[in-house]
């Protein structure tokens, strides 16, 4: 890796930049749990200080895990979670909620969850459509200043989401769909480069992974891709899971991937990725196998 192995999210909270996303981590109690347990502390005892969480993710049932994990949190370990996704009390069907009341009702509710007095960075899991922007992102707003929100981020937003949100408030990170094999929100992460704010790709590894593992009914330009990855994986003695990681490291400075697994030796391999070094012609043939991203 060229850049620096740390990011500073909003100018002044340092993680290192290979996090953890808890999302796929079992819950229930007995052994899938107690793995779980496992790997969220092998996650800290590696170094990692970048855990990212949601409500969503088990309606708290996460977070929840985490902290049995791992509170009193260790210094410099950062537990980022999401809010703006409730379950209908009728149906019990999880759907988009941005109202201020929900939003003031979650945060409440994750800082007593997490034990913390401030959640140093939130983020919102999704602009709700049904709700005004301005009043959602003007309600993290009044709860930053209540001292309830250290930092604010967000989740799955365009260009014009963000030059929106940053009339309002200070965007500290964005968390969008991204990977070696998935250009969509390349101007996205254009736009957090030009005003330093964090990148966190979500599906860092997955879809690298499938692809290189899949074998008959690829399409020709993934098969192509996966091949490639494939013979850099063997090139460096890594998994193309490594590779990913690798190249998103490599690609932009603001890039904090949070790849999740519930195996440890796929920690230990993730982790591992961070020092990993990719050519000058290695990194070309990669950018060669990108999909073209859209025009801004
Ligand atoms: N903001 C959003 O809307 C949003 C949406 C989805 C996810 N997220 C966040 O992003 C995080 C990552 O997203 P994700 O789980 O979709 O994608 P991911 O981290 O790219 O993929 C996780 C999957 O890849 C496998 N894997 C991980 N490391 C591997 C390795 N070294 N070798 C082989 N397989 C490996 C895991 O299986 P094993 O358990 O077998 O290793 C798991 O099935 C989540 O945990 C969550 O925190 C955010």
């Amino acid at each position: 890796m060229t850049s620096s192995s740390t990011f500073r999210i909003g100018g002044d909270l340092e993680v290192g930049r290979l996090g953890f996303g808890a999302m796929r981590l079992p819950t229930e109690e007995g052994p899938p749990r107690e793995g779980s347990l496992a790997v969220l502390r092998r996650v800290v005892e590696l170094g990692v200080t970048l855990i990212d969480t949601a409500f969503l993710y088990g309606g708290g049932a996460n977070e929840e895990l985490i902290v049995e994990a791992l509170h009193p949190f260790p210094e410099g370990v950062l537990v980022t979670t999401k809010i703006g996704v409730a379950r209908s009390a009728e149906s019990g069907e999880w759907a988009l909620d941005g109202r201020p009341e929900v939003l003031r009702d979650q945060v409440d509710r994750a800082l007593a969850r997490l034990r913390f007095e401030r959640l140093e960075l939130l983020q919102l899991h999704r602009i709700d459509p049904e709700v005004p922007l301005a009043d959602q992102i003007g309600t993290l707003r009044d709860l930053q200043a209540e001292g309830k929100i250290g930092r604010i981020g967000l989740s799955e937003i365009s260009v014009d989401d963000l030059d929106q949100a940053r009339k309002i408030i200070d965007v500290a990170s964005v968390q969008n769909r991204y990977n070696l094999l998935d250009a969509e929100h390349e101007p996205v992460l254009a736009a957090c480069e030009a005003a330093g704010i964090a990148f966190l790709p979500w599906r860092p590894v997955h879809t690298v992974h499938t692809a290189t593992s899949a074998t008959a009914d690829s399409g020709a330009a993934e098969s192509a891709a996966a091949e490639e990855v494939a013979a850099i994986a063997a090139e460096l003695d890594a998994t193309p899971a490594q590779v990913a990681l690798a190249w998103l490291l490599d690609h932009s400075p603001v890039i904090l991937p949070i790849p999740g697994t519930a195996s440890i030796k796929h920690l230990e391999q993730n982790v591992a990725a961070a020092a990993l070094h990719l050519t000058k012609a290695q990194r070309t043939r990669l950018d060669r196998q990108r999909p073209t991203p859209p025009q801004p």
